[in-house]
């Protein structure tokens, strides 16, 4: 399954390239590195100048977690090492994953730059602050619930080249003729709920989400807005609104909301 998915990936890539994504030429069979038939992803490393762009994007902060999602030789995860994060990659290539901890002792990183051999779809990422991905397409889509769901509201997730279908970027920088993309995972927002304000009235919030976009009503009349992790921004009659998520309940400014459903 994994080499067809590779195989689809090299027809649609190896002819359309509007800007780079430095896999082309693999996936068509044509370029130095050899495609791998059993991974979902060859190995084709990110430039160094596009690994500051993602962990700039990703703003990695001292002692934060990061993992990357097919490490390669784990340029990204010394990278934020570097940085001060807790740093760890995940590759299914032992041959990589050696020269990845023979680079980490090298620059004496090890400690806070670990690697392991897995297969990118088994890992757990409900503890990553960040986690960033040079995959395809296909696999980016195939990962994006597990990132919706395993990682806290407000983790970042970037990305080099590819994006993630309908769920917009929150942020893309172009670094030469790559790409690079940064989502933060948004809370749930979703339901119904019962805001209050502070002279007493109270009113029915519905939303729907998609993504971090939510449309709804507040008191009947039509919201939409955004959210950028927990921070919920809308408007409703003309007038803004903004809030932090939370499991139940929404401190807003000047208001609260209870979620009823
Ligand atoms: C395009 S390379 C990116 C390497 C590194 N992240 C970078 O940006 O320099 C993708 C990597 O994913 C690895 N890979 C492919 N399928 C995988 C899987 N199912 N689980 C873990 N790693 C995988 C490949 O061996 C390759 O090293």
């Amino acid at each position: 399954m994994r080499h067809v998915l590779a195989a689809a990936a090299a027809l649609v890539l190896g002819g359309c390239n509007a800007h780079g994504d430095g896999m082309g030429h693999i996936l068509a069979g044509t370029g130095i590195a050899a495609r791998e038939p059993d991974y979902d992803v060859p190995y084709v490393p990110t430039p160094d100048a596009v690994v500051d762009a993602m962990l700039d994007m990703g703003a990695v902060r001292p002692g934060e977690t990061l993992i990357d999602l097919g490490s390669g030789d784990g340029r990204i995860v010394l990278a934020a090492a570097r940085r001060g994060a807790a740093a760890s990659g995940v590759e299914i290539d032992p041959a990589l994953v050696e020269r990845a901890r023979r680079n980490a002792q090298l620059h004496a990183l090890e400690d806070r730059a670990r690697f392991s051999r897995a297969d990118l779809f088994d890992v757990p990422l409900a503890q990553a602050d960040v986690v960033t991905m040079y995959l395809l397409p296909r696999i980016n889509l195939a990962l994006r619930p597990r990132l919706l769901t395993q990682l806290r509201p407000g983790a970042r997730i970037v990305t080099h080249a590819f994006d993630m279908g309908e769920w917009r970027a929150d942020a893309e920088r172009l670094v030469g003729d790559r790409r690079v993309y940064l989502w933060i995972v948004p809370a749930v927002a979703g339901g119904e709920w019962r805001v209050t304000f502070p002279d007493g009235r109270d009113l029915q919030l519905m939303l729907d989400q998609r993504f971090q976009d939510v449309t709804g009503t507040l008191g009947g009349v039509a919201v939409t807005g955004s959210l950028r992790g927990t921070a919920l921004r809308f408007t409703a009659g003309g007038r803004g609104y903004a809030g932090t998520v939370g499991e139940a309940a929404i401190a807003g400014d000047g208001w609260r909301a209870v979620r009823v459903r």
